[in-house]
Parts: structure tokens; sequence; C-alpha cells
């Protein structure tokens, strides 16, 4: 890198709109969305989608609830060309979807592209040509006149063309991109549309799309909204036009100049599943959609089943989804942080319960994940940064594990540092396992042999056998319950002396295999105290193996 950027790079010019009005607007409905992952998203892939690819992909779009989907640039190659027929032929585009193809301003690539759309019920027909100053001057070393005169042309070779779809029942709508109309001069960018549209003569009842790329991102996300309202404001015959949106993402900021450019007055919007595209890609326009939806906007598309959706995405388009991508990114309802799992779990705990506000206001999540298929288990999970709360949570969602509180503090951290020495993040199985080891399968030195207890008036007596480092002893006690009486009997023994303070028990799983988890605390004369835990099918059982769980971890 330079150290003097400014010698070789300079800020976009502001667009003079002192009374701009989009910055005190909000968004109240979702605008017409377009996928162009058919075309702009597949132009961009080292191996193009192929035929069947593409139908899946078609099929996939229009369950989402697309009803505008730019299938191609039937003009550009014959799978493109077949691609279209098929649609059209095996009847496969839904009565309420539209299908729309790019096009060129060449009579060849205009004659080609009609002829793959003979048969459609609906179609928009997208011309577009490249108007900014580096784009005249470097691609095409033309004036303004010269490319105004492009696109009047290509306009007029379509419009020339439009009866052979109408008579034979095509309803045909047009669209025209000035493309990198983000890099134009306004002024510019106005008179090549008017050009336009004085060729193909829009109306309020027969409207035309004015497509204004961001095709490639130069300017901050306020300055695309600017250049829309200026657009909105002073082109001519405003309601002849659906205006529209198609940002990409060079400087990362493609669903924020979406958003601002939709406050700016745009009817329309162009982008693809999870942003694929040229460079950085196109706009995401999940994101846009969700970002919606988290406002309580209802958003018109459909991503309940997001993990399928973007394992058809990486299936046909062989792109991934990264981990940190916006509601479908697999880590993105994920707490791996102590303080945040606490936060998460009482949210989710809060609303369980009823007692939530209406309005979804659960800590750290944006959304309900479950909206999106998303399960509540992929929420927490446990690695070194992880604390208490999310190992309790862990063992209680995947295992039905239900530590008491005191408990959870105690196992927190000895679980955490065994996820530290591991240095990775552990499962649930493995969270389990480590439970298990510390208490359930303590069995040394003290191990239960056999236990039996019967109680007259309150008064409990147990007859227990024991194994003290592997030698057996018989033992009996006397108590107010089992667990008093088998305390009582050990007391006896050469156990260190102890007192039962705490106590909880629940079933584990249900049916006739459920068994019993019992959690059991105690208390030495020296005021150590340790909580043990022990597993029967035999509910009077499991606290008395949990007495010697805690007994052996005293230590
Ligand atoms: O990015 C772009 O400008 C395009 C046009 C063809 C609309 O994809
Ligand atoms: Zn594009």
């Amino acid at each position: 890198m330079i150290a003097e950027p400014f010698q070789k790079y300079r800020a976009f010019p502001v667009i003079d709109l002192p009374d701009r009005h989009w910055p005190g607007r909000t968004l109240t409905q979702a605008p017409i969305w377009c996928s162009v992952d058919l075309r702009d998203g597949n132009q961009a892939l080292a191996v193009p989608m192929n035929v069947s690819q593409k139908l899946e992909m078609f099929d996939a779009l229009v369950k989402c609830g697309f009803k505008e989907i730019e299938v191609g640039f039937p003009s550009a190659s014959n799978t493109e060309f077949a691609f279209n027929r098929r649609l059209i032929e095996e009847k496969r585009i839904p009565e309420d979807v539209t299908i729309q193809v790019l096009v060129q301003a060449r009579e060849d690539l205009i004659e080609r592209t009609i002829e793959s759309l003979m048969g459609a019920r609906r179609v928009i027909i997208h011309l577009y040509n490249s108007t900014s100053p580096a784009q005249r001057r470097v691609v095409f070393g033309k004036s303004k006149e010269e490319i105004i005169g492009i696109a009047r042309q290509g306009a007029q070779m379509i419009k020339d063309r439009l009866s052979r779809l109408e008579d034979t029942g095509t309803e045909v709508m047009l669209q025209y991109s000035p493309e990198s109309f983000s890099a134009t001069e306004l002024e510019f960018a106005k008179e090549i549309s008017e050009a336009v549209m004085d060729v193909w003569q829009p109306t309020p009842e027969r409207k035309m799309i004015l497509n204004l790329p961001d095709t490639v991102e130069v300017a901050m996300p306020n300055v695309h909204a600017d250049q829309i309202e200026w657009m909105c404001r002073n082109i001519k015959n405003r309601e002849s036009l659906v205006v529209s949106l198609h940002t990409h993402n060079d400087r990362g900021t493609g669903v924020a100049a979406t958003e601002l450019g939709l406050l700016a007055g745009a009817d329309r919007v162009e982008g693809t599943l999870f942003g694929n595209g040229e460079r950085t890609g196109n706009l995401d326009i999940v994101t846009v959609a969700m970002n919606c939806y988290m406002h309580g906007i209802s958003p018109q598309l459909d991503f309940s089943n997001i993990n399928h959706l973007a394992e058809m995405y990486h299936r046909t388009t062989g792109m991934t989804v990264p981990p940190r991508q916006p509601y479908a990114g697999e880590l993105v309802f994920t707490a791996f942080s102590g303080s945040h799992q606490d936060a998460i779990k009482k949210g989710l705990a809060e609303r369980a319960a009823g007692t939530a506000p209406e309005h979804w206001d659960v800590p750290y999540l944006t959304i309900d994940p479950s909206d999106l298929g998303r399960e509540y288990r992929e929420v927490i999970r446990v690695n070194s940064q992880s604390g208490k709360g999310g190992v309790a949570w862990m063992l209680e969602s995947e295992f039905g594990i239900d530590l008491p509180k005191d408990l959870q503090r105690e196992f927190g951290p000895l679980a955490n540092d065994a996820v530290d020495r591991l240095g990775r993040e552990v499962s649930g199985t493995e969270l389990k396992d480590m439970f298990w080891h510390e208490y359930v399968d303590r069995r040394l030195p003290w191990e239960l042999k056999h236990f039996h207890a019967d109680g007259v008036d309150g008064v409990f007596e147990c007859r227990a056998s024991v194994l003290l480092g592997g030698a057996e002893l018989r033992i009996t006690g006397r108590g107010n319950g089992p667990i008093a009486a088998f305390a009582a009997a050990l007391g006896q023994t050469e156990a260190p002396p102890f007192e039962v303070i705490d106590f909880k028990q629940h079933a584990l799983g249900a049916g006739a295999a459920a068994s019993a988890i019992a959690y059991v605390q105690i208390k030495s004369a020296n005021g150590q105290k340790r909580w043990g835990a022990g597993v029967d099918t035999n509910i009077e059982l499991a606290p008395v193996k949990a007495v010697l769980s805690a007994l052996n971890r005293l230590g």
C-alpha cells in the first residue's frame, strides 16, 4: 500500500441534494424482488451451472416465492438458450412467475433472445449498455451521444420485434439498465434513460422497469441513496417507471446501499441468494428480506428452511455460505461466550415461561432461529470461552439432564478446564461423558453393591452392602428417609463424617427405558461441600449412588 493514498485515489463526489428525504423515512413494505442468481450469479461462477442445475435452482427460487427471475442471457450460449426453451416447453414456469432475460443492444443478440422467449406467458426483456465515463472512454471509445445512440437503437430493435411475442400471447415488460449507473454523471444517466423511455413510451398502466445498477460499488451507501432519490425526483414520467436497484458489494455495503436506496424511492430489488455474483458478489437478497422480517415487515419470500436452501446453493453453484453470513451462516445464531450463553438461556426461558414481552426481545438473538428452521440446539455451543450456563444448557437440551444451580457452579469450571485442555469445541455427548466421568462413574473408593430400606411411621431402616477399595462391608442405619438412613449407616464406617445438605432427582428419558438421575450435595465435618450424582433405573438407588459419588469426590 502507498503512504499517501490521496495521490492515487479520491473520494466519490457528494450529490447536491440538500433537501434529501430518504434519511427521515422508514421501510414499511417489501420491494418487488427479482432474483438474478441464474444470470448474474451464474456468470460469476468458475464453472457455470448446467441446465439441470439451473432447473433445480429455478424451482428452489420459485419455492421461496420469487415472482420475477432473471433466468439468463439466452443469446450468450447454447446452454442459456436451451434452458429458456426447457422452462417454456416443459411448462415449468408457474402462472404468477415472470422470467427475465438480459440482452445487449445488438440486433443478432436481440433476435436470438426473442426466439428463446417464444411461447412464454409473461417475460421481462432487459436491455443494458454501459454509461460511466470509464466505460465510455476505455471500453467503447465513444461520446455520450454515441452511447445514447446505442441505447436508443437497442430499444428500437426490441420494440420492432415485440409484436412477434405479443401476437402469440406473451405479455412483455421492458427493462433498461444504464450499466455502471452509480459511476455515471446523474444528468447523463437521466438523459440516456429518458432516451430509452422515448422509444418505449411507458405509461402508468404499462410501466417499464428502470434498473439503476451499482455495478461496481464506488461510494458510501448514503451517496447511492442520494443518486436514487435524485433520479426518482428528476426523471420524467416517474409514475410510468418501476425503479429498480441492482447493487454489487465491492465495498461490502451492498445491503446498506439497497436499504437506503429503497428509502430513497426505489420499488424493486435485484440480487441473489447469499450474495453470489461477480467479484464480491451481488446483493444478498436473503439478508435484506430477513432484515425486513426482523422489523415486522413481511418479506413476501419464504426462507423457512434456510439450511436446505444453502445446501441447494452449494450443490448447484459449488459456492458455500460463509459461517458468519447474516441469517444463513452456520454460526450466526451460536453463542460460545459464557455471558452471551447465559443471557440467551435466560431470554429463551422467559419466553418459555410466557413472561416475555409480546415482541421478540431475546438478548443476542435478532430473530427466533426456529423461524428459519434453525434449531435451538445450535444456539449454544461449548468451547473454552463458554461458561456454566452453556454447559448446563447443552446437558439439559440434549439429554434432559437438569443440573441444580449450585451443581452447575461446581461442574461448569471443571468442564471448562477440560475443554480448555482439549483446545477445541466439544459436543453434547463429550460433555455428558465428562459429567459421567466426574460424578456418575465415580466408584472409588466407595461403591454400592446392594441397598434396601423399609420405613414405618417416617422412620427408615436400611441394610446395604458397599465396597471400600474392593472389600465388602455390610452396614445398617436409621433415619427419617432412605438417604438419611444410608448416611447414618456410613457414619459407622471409616467414611469421613458428613451431612447431606441438598438433594434433587428427576427422570432421564421416558417410558420403560427411563431411569432416574439423583444429585446429592454433602458437607464434611471440616466444611467441604461436594456434589455427587447417581443414575439407576430404580429411583431409590439413584440417590444412594449419588451419596457415594459425593463421598468419593470429597478427596
Ligand atoms: O451489474 C450490472 O450492472 C449488471 C447489469 C447487466 C444490470 O449486472
Ligand atoms: Zn450485476
